[in-house]
């Protein structure tokens, strides 16, 4: 996608998006008191330090000095970066992410969206018209498939000849370019073109945003290759997509949990039968990709494989791959069939009530990890069991630090019966950052400029009010154009809150600033601010005159004064006694 986010768009969706709902997708939090805790998620602890303030939209944790907005969070948490923080969030949000046209980042790819949605379109055409649709109709009803649910999913029919879609009039030179880049078509060896999928079954592979990336093909008999996928494009990547995710989503916005099958047709059944929070593999072993995108749609994945040799195979590489992100809050199961069964011919056989049933009764990872390996060895023996602990210590090392970790080793020592050491490890995505909590200060202890800052960053509304003290501008003091621009941004957009504020100056070296001192603010009773606020800058306003007043006059003894200089120090001077009145007064 070509083209920068609005700061607008920003600021929609930072108000939009609710911290607290976000985070507690990832970390269990407890109300305490207006706010929200838990332990910090980006740290070891015993007892919470991490805070989420749901009037602030914010997060901090007093013991490591994590905080941040939504955005911010998901960029440590899930590890993103901010456009795809961005991108997750508007998901979430259900927002069309708007782009400025110009601005230099990244190639341009909504050609070829708009190449594939068309593509689409003419597959699902194709399956109401072709004169062959019939036969395509006739094999999916015969599958079980209703005509539903092969709309929702957007099933198409490639029909057979060479160039049906290649030869559709509305391409011209740029299209056809386009349907090579997102790899519909193939070519001859003397550089002719054709199409890549031909008398298929069509599966568009939708993103997480909903928009065609790729497609796989399914012969309608027997033949080979049963399935054909897109090749390698800039949009579509084979081991990372997940077929039916943005189906699930859709369907169900924050399922609790995603089972992950493998094939095509098993999503598209089990859909059927309203089991929807299914996502296939396109083939591939499931990627640490894949398991990234799986946790952040939802806590619970449940992984369904044949009962055979090969299943029980893959099965163990999916464990290998999923223990590095098991983090707390995090949990995954594994689903076995009986031998020549897949989850299409099992629903149908049993229907869903059955299947509902096998997803239940799933066996947890930690007892498919040991209940294998205790297979692997001879358990009676001593030197079975050592061997046992050989095998499982290596696995549970690559846990993450937590709960999870220290019962899987608990449970290794329990089953053999000595103790082992646990080697300790950072949590993977993230490590600890090293800024040291600050709590015990409070606002009074600041100086003024950063207090005043502070006390806008929390409260932008304060920026509104009539008639805030001025004259302190001119100070020459380091925090003085932060605040000055502050108020600025405040007055030109009265609406911004605290994090969309933060996200303004998120790309700048001061918003590091900013969040600090949100973070800080964060536990801070909110009355009294505003006349915090306007002590402050009159306070500020009055060091500013003294400081003209004192170098005028020693400007008086060291060379004289001009005209001007002596109409200002007599401005000053009133000034300065009208401010010593009031203070006497008040
Ligand atoms: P049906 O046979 O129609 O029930 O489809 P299925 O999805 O159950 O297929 P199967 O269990 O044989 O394969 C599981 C998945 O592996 C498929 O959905 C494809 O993603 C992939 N796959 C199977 N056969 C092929 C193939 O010939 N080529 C490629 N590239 N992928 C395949
Ligand atoms: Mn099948």
């Amino acid at each position: 996608m070509g083209g920068r986010i609005p700061a607008s768009f920003i600021d929609e969706l930072v108000n939009r998006v609710d911290v607290v709902d976000l985070i507690s997708s990832r970390v269990p939090l407890k109300k305490a008191g207006k706010d929200f805790q838990a332990c910090c998620p980006f740290h070891d602890e015993k007892t919470p330090s991490f805070t989420v303030s749901p009037e602030k939209q914010f997060y901090h944790c007093f013991g490591c000095g994590a905080h941040g907005t939504a955005i911010g969070f998901l960029m440590e948490y899930d590890n993103l970066s901010f456009v795809e923080a961005v991108e997750e969030l508007a998901v979430r949000e259900r927002l069309e992410i708007p782009r400025e046209s110009g601005g230099q980042s990244g190639p341009d790819y909504r050609p070829l969206y708009e190449t594939l949605e068309q593509a689409a379109d003419y597959y699902q055409q194709q399956l109401r018209r072709h004169p062959q649709a019939a036969k395509v109709v006739d094999y999916l009803r015969h599958r079980g498939l209703s005509g539903a649910i092969a709309a929702d999913y957007g099933i198409g029919f490639a029909p057979p000849g060479w160039t049906n879609l290649l030869d559709r009039p509305n391409w011209g030179r740029k299209g056809t370019e386009h349907l090579k880049t997102c790899g519909m078509l193939s070519e001859h060896e003397d550089g002719r073109k054709y199409d890549r999928f031909r008398d298929r079954i069509m599966f568009p592979i939708r993103n997480r945003r909903g928009r065609v990336i790729g497609f796989g093909g399914r012969l309608l008999g027997d033949g080979k290759p049963k399935y054909l996928n897109s090749p390698e494009t800039p949009l579509f990547h084979k081991g990372q997509e997940l077929y039916g995710l943005y189906e699930a989503l859709h369907s169900t916005r924050n399922p609790d949990r995603l089972l992950v099958v493998e094939g095509y047709m098993d999503v598209v059944a089990l859909a059927q039968f309203e089991i929807r929070n299914t996502v296939a593999t396109l083939g591939t072993a499931t990627t640490r990709p894949h398991l990234d995108r799986l946790f952040r749609a939802a806590p619970e994945i449940l992984f369904c494989f044949d009962g055979d040799r090969a299943g029980r195979a893959a099965a163990w590489k999916a464990l290998e791959t999923t223990l590095p992100v098991m983090r707390d809050g995090r949990e995954a199961c594994f689903l076995f069939l009986p031998d020549g069964e897949d989850p299409d011919t099992m629903v149908r056989k049993q229907g869903p009530q059955a299947f509902q049933r096998l997803m239940d009764e799933a066996v947890p990872l930690s007892t498919f990890l040991f209940d294998r390996l205790r297979e692997q060895v001879d358990m009676q023996s001593l030197a079975g069991k050592a061997r046992l602990s050989e095998l499982a210590a290596p696995l549970l090392g690559t846990l993450p630090s937590g709960v999870l970790r220290q019962m899987m080793f608990k449970q290794l020592e329990t089953i053999v019966g000595v103790e082992i050491p646990h080697p300790s490890r950072p949590i993977a995505a993230s490590p600890a950052p090293k800024r040291r909590p600050r709590t015990g200060a409070f606002l009074g202890t600041m100086p003024p400029v950063r207090r005043a800052i502070a006390l806008l960053v929390s409260n932008p509304g304060l920026a509104a009010t009539e008639s805030l003290p001025a004259g302190w501008e001119t100070l020459p003091l380091p925090g003085i154009p932060i605040l000055k621009e502050l108020l600025e941004n405040l007055h030109s957009e009265p609406n911004l809150t605290t994090v969309a504020l933060l996200e303004r100056w998120r790309h700048r070296e001061e918003g590091k600033y900013l969040g600090q001192l949100t973070a800080f603010l964060l536990p801070l009773q909110q009355e009294g601010q505003l006349r915090e606020l306007r002590d402050t800058l009159s306070s500020l306003a009055r060091q500013a005159l003294m400081n003209e007043w004192e170098n005028l006059m020693q400007k008086a003894a060291a060379e004289g004064l001009s005209t001007e200089d002596k109409k200002r120090l007599l401005q000053l001077s009133e000034e300065k006694m009208k401010r010593d009145n009031q203070e006497n007064d008040g």
